[in-house]
């Protein structure tokens, strides 16, 4: 497939050129546009930048723009707009070539190196809904990127390291090893964490081996390591198994936690100090990034050494955004974090331009998001105002799906009930949380995320699986990747659907600007209801010719594809059948 977007950009950008030097180089902006196919509005810009009427450059472009077999109708309009409708001829043209959905053919982008922090949950305590949240944006965005041809480096940033680990050290002991690893592997993290976290309240002698125990853990005595890396790799195997379920591209190669950096912290103060870039305030050595100030208008200090001599979450974060940079190579660095640490992340990625570190073309840029809300509006809990477990919501979303498969397809086997309810379960939950803009808050509610109407994982699914289901039900082959496209536009929900089928790549491209993969979700969804109008239109095997039948198979088959990247790309099984 051709975005007839890309196309038109090159026609207009070489009109452009034809206007002479001072034009060369300008953006013709070409957006579709609800007034005709496209509009192209670089003349607005062009007019000022030339000293001539928008109108004028607009007429010119027009008569110099090589749009032979491309457009049926061209229109200045207003002070300068160009309105532009496409040849069903060279929508179909752009259909053909091979049935793969576009990726990246706009290529405004060059590949580069890319480190995707996402997910990073804490060892010992519950992956949290805000955790839930990271994993799925971040892996939508680490797909994306990867299907544009960028080098994706997954960093899970894990929280693996600090003071909490003396009190869950000692509370292991207590346990026996045995005792607290069978504990954590069923992921009864937070029993095990808040057990840890009563003792140290209540039970000074039991504080105190705590605070003893994060000595010998920084002083790296090789039992407290051997229980500690015990703690991290029980918490990790339960991560990984909710990964799997989420169908989550997270590996195991993918866990660099916190503890990662340690022996590159005393090399960040040594080199912050000798960029002249340190501070002792009350004996803790800060770096004040200008800019950033307390509720009180003082500067807001980044802790690089903590007086006490111990190095904290701001530390490693300023030696891992130095790893991913400079040693690694990456050129830009995306953090998938709660909209809560914005400031944090921002005072970092300044420290790191002061230091030298993040310097152009490399940047950091922190993918934000809002909360999970119950209905009651207030932060998702369960009933009794506990934080939910995150393997207990996976297990809810299985069975409720299950119910609605079982009801809607009665004939299907149990074993098909099942794996169908695990794609739309978990569909649903994920789709819930791109489909709307990641900075704002959203309502958790299983009946909507689960109904199979309304901008929904069921409902995109449902569509990939009808179009399925029409091969399979007149026994045909459905049509291979290679085989050539032969489509006729012979009714308007046919055009309008060739047309949304065309817009794959700019709705991939809205994510790669954004790093909102909502925006694609919109794109999916308005696709499948251009189909639905399609369907219910245009007869598909009862077509009045065979051409046309042919044809009509075609754009079926076209929808499926797309449908299955797309999903694909958000993370998002598309079963055959639902
Ligand atoms: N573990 C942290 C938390 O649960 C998130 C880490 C985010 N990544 C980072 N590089 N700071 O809040």
């Amino acid at each position: 497939m051709t975005d007839p977007q890309v196309v038109l950009e090159q026609r207009f950008s070489d009109a452009i050129v034809a206007l002479g030097p001072d034009a060369a180089g300008a953006d013709p902006v070409v957006r579709p546009s609800q007034r005709a196919d496209y509009q192209v509005n670089g003349a607005m810009a062009l007019g000022k930048r030339l000293g001539r009427s928008p109108r004028e450059v607009a007429d010119a472009l027009v008569a110099t723009a090589d749009l032979e077999g491309i457009a049926a109708r061209v229109e200045v309009a207003g002070p300068g707009f160009i309105n532009i409708d496409l040849s069903d001829e060279f929508l179909v043209r752009c259909l053909s070539d091979v049935r793969l959905p576009m990726r990246g053919v706009r290529q405004l982008k060059a590949p580069e190196t890319v480190v995707i922090d996402y997910s990073a949950p804490n060892v010992a305590k519950e992956m949290h809904v805000g955790h839930l949240r990271s994993t799925v944006i971040g892996d939508a965005i680490a797909r994306i990127l990867e299907f544009v041809g960028d080098a994706v480096i997954r960093h899970n940033h894990l929280g693996d390291w600090g003071t909490p680990f003396g009190m869950l050290i000692e509370h292991l002991v207590d346990l026996g090893e045995q005792e607290a690893a069978a504990e954590l592997s069923v992921g009864d993290l937070n029993t095990f964490y808040q057990d840890a976290r009563k003792k140290f309240d209540a039970d000074p002698s039991f504080a105190e081996r705590a605070r003893q125990r994060v000595v010998k853990l920084q002083a790296g005595d090789p039992d407290t390591l051997a229980k500690w890396r015990l703690l991290v790799e029980q918490s990790e195997a339960y991560f990984s198994n909710i990964y799997e379920r989420l169908g989550v591209t997270l590996t195991d190669d993918d866990y660099k936690g916190e503890s990662t950096y340690n022996d590159e912290l005393p090399s960040i103060v040594d080199e912050l100090r000798a960029k002249g870039l340190l501070v002792e305030d009350q004996g803790a050595l800060c770096v004040f990034p200008p800019g950033f100030e307390g509720r009180d208008g003082e500067p807001l200090p980044v802790i690089v050494q903590k007086s006490d001599g111990g190095f904290g979450y701001a530390a490693t974060d300023l030696a891992a955004i130095r790893h991913r940079i400079v040693e690694l190579g990456a050129t830009w660095a995306i953090y998938v974090v709660g909209a809560p640490q914005a400031e944090h992340l921002a005072m970092v990625f300044e420290v790191a331009r002061m230091a030298g570190w993040l310097v152009p073309p490399a940047r950091a840029e922190h993918v934000a998001f809002g909360s999970v809300l119950g209905s009651d509006g207030k932060i998702f809990r369960t009933r009794s105002g506990e934080s939910i477990k995150l393997a207990d919501l996976l297990d809810e979303a299985e069975a409720r799906a299950l119910e609605v498969v079982r009801e809607k397809s009665p004939e299907l086997s149990e074993e098909e009930h099942r794996s169908i309810a695990r794609a739309v379960g978990i569909g649903a939950i994920k789709y819930a949380d791109l489909s709307s803009d990641r900075v704002n808050d959203y309502v958790f509610d299983w009946d909507r995320m689960l109904s199979f109407s309304g901008n929904t994982a069921p409902y995109l699914q449902g569509a990939h699986a009808r179009v399925r289901s029409i091969f399979r039900k007149a026994g045909l082959n459905e049509p291979a990747e290679t085989d050539p496209v032969q489509v006729i536009i012979a009714h308007p929900a046919e055009r309008a659907l060739v047309r949304q089928l065309l817009m794959f790549d700019g709705a991939v491209q809205a994510v790669l600007d954004s790093l909102k993969p909502h925006r694609l979700c919109t794109y999916l969804f308005e696709l499948a209801q251009g189909f639905a109008t399609f369907y219910e239109e245009c007869p598909v095997l009862r077509a009045e010719t065979e051409e046309l039948r042919s044809s009509r198979l075609d754009l079926c088959d076209l929808t499926a594809r797309v449908m299955k990247t797309g999903l694909d790309l958000l993370g998002i099984p598309a079963p055959d059948r639902i």
